[in-house]
């Protein structure tokens, strides 16, 4: 079995790397090691790489490209073989990137004035485009457990789909930043609510493949006939096989009377069209790159279970909250006694570190940073002792 390196150390300068090019802008200082967007600093599967060079190489004509019948049935064979995900090609559609994809949801279900449920702390970008295009955000806060980790407040859901009338509410399944599996129970009784309430759920399965410790992939739209019917999915291989530059994801809806409008106006806009790498690149990951997939969450693992032992052994004020799934781990810094902006202040200019400051997740983020580990473990090493003599200076 061939064995991938994910030590290696990839050089991104001069790539357009936003995680590097950004940091100016966003952080105000450059020399930070890049710990924040969710994409990976590790090479792509070779097949990937193959794939889309044999066709860059082997005919120069770049013209309009088909989404060849095998491209679908890789995403089809995948998901039902990985996740237990069954649909058919008529239930399933191009689109360009998840939080593109997102927008036409919101664009096409909704209107101004509608409320839209979220579950902060929760990827960032939800509120961005709820209240963007005019709608309304409502906050359906996840609930610390006893153990540190957290969980849905499914009675406040219940109220809040009783009272304030959502159009739709959004799940992030597995949830970034926590790296949440949610459960099939709870998934049931998020879909039998939302069907009771006439509330669309918008399913955000992007980091669906990257499960971790054994835990599994629950789809939302398979756990019951309340979920099939009120499901929007949206997935993509973008995180599994760190593809984000290509926007492909996909969209199954698997209700006809949701689906049929709604894939007519995508169809009719022509927003299902993707460029011919996003083509390639996919079919290439889903039918060769499960064992490259294998290894890398083996790896996350490992970086993983490192942080979390540094931070109990050397940084006792910092607890890394372990994920169920995703590459991303969310630090509760609130035992370093500091106010939010100290412990942003603590991690950007005295460790010279780049991570997503919680606050951005919600105001339940505050004290709290999310760190992505996807880069090979001497960049994890380093940034672990900038913090510990950061915290200790
Ligand atoms: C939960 C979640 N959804 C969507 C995205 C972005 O997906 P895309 O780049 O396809 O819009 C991310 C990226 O980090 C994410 O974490």
């Amino acid at each position: 079995m061939k064995k991938y390196d994910f030590d290696e150390i990839i050089d991104r300068h001069g790539t357009e790397c936003k995680k590097i090019e950004v940091l100016k802008q966003d952080y105000g200082r450059d020399d930070l090691i890049p710990l924040w967007i969710a994409d990976m600093d590790f090479a792509v599967c070779p097949e990937i790489t193959d794939a889309l060079v044999n066709r860059l190489t082997g005919n120069r004509v770049y013209g309009y490209t088909c989404l060849f019948d095998d491209y679908w049935q890789s995403i089809i064979d995948w998901q039902r073989e990985r996740n237990g995900f069954n649909f058919s090609r008529e239930e399933v559609t191009f689109v360009g990137g998840i939080v593109t994809g997102f927008g036409l949801v919101v664009n096409f279900f909704t209107k101004p004035g509608d409320k839209i449920v979220i579950q902060p702390p929760v990827y960032y970008p939800f509120k961005d485009v709820i209240a963007g295009n005019g709608r309304v955000v409502v906050n359906n806060d996840l609930v610390p457990t006893p153990d540190g980790f957290y969980t849905m407040d499914l009675e406040a859901l219940e109220r809040i789909f009783k009272d304030e009338h959502p159009r739709m509410m959004v799940l992030c399944n597995p949830h970034n930043p926590i790296g949440i599996a949610w459960e099939p129970e709870v998934l049931r009784r998020v879909a039998a609510l939302a069907r009771e309430y006439n509330v669309l759920v918008f399913s955000d399965e992007i980091f669906g493949d990257l499960m971790l410790y054994g835990h599994k992939h629950t789809p939302m739209a398979t756990v019951s006939d309340d979920a099939a019917a009120v499901t929007i999915t949206c997935g993509a291989p973008s995180k599994t096989f760190n593809i984000a530059g290509f926007k492909s994801s996909w969209c199954v809806v698997k209700n006809p009377e949701l689906r049929k409008p709604f894939f007519e106006w995508i169809e009719v806009n022509e927003l299902c069209n993707a460029n011919m790498a996003a083509i390639y690149a996919t079919q290439a990951g889903y039918r060769h790159g499960a064992e490259w997939l294998e290894q890398c969450l083996h790896y996350i693992e490992g970086n993983i279970d490192y942080v979390e032992q540094y931070c109990r052994e050397h940084i006792p004020g910092v607890v890394a909250i372990k994920p169920q799934a995703s590459f991303l781990v969310w630090l509760d810094c609130r035992g370093l006694g500091l106010s939010h902006e100290e412990v942003v202040d603590l991690f950007r200019d005295k460790a010279r570190l780049a991570m997503n400051e919680g606050s951005m997740f919600g105001d339940a983020g505050r004290c709290h940073m999310r760190f992505n580990m996807g880069s090979p473990r001497s960049v994890i090493e380093r940034a672990m002792h900038q913090l510990e003599a950061a915290v200790k200076s």
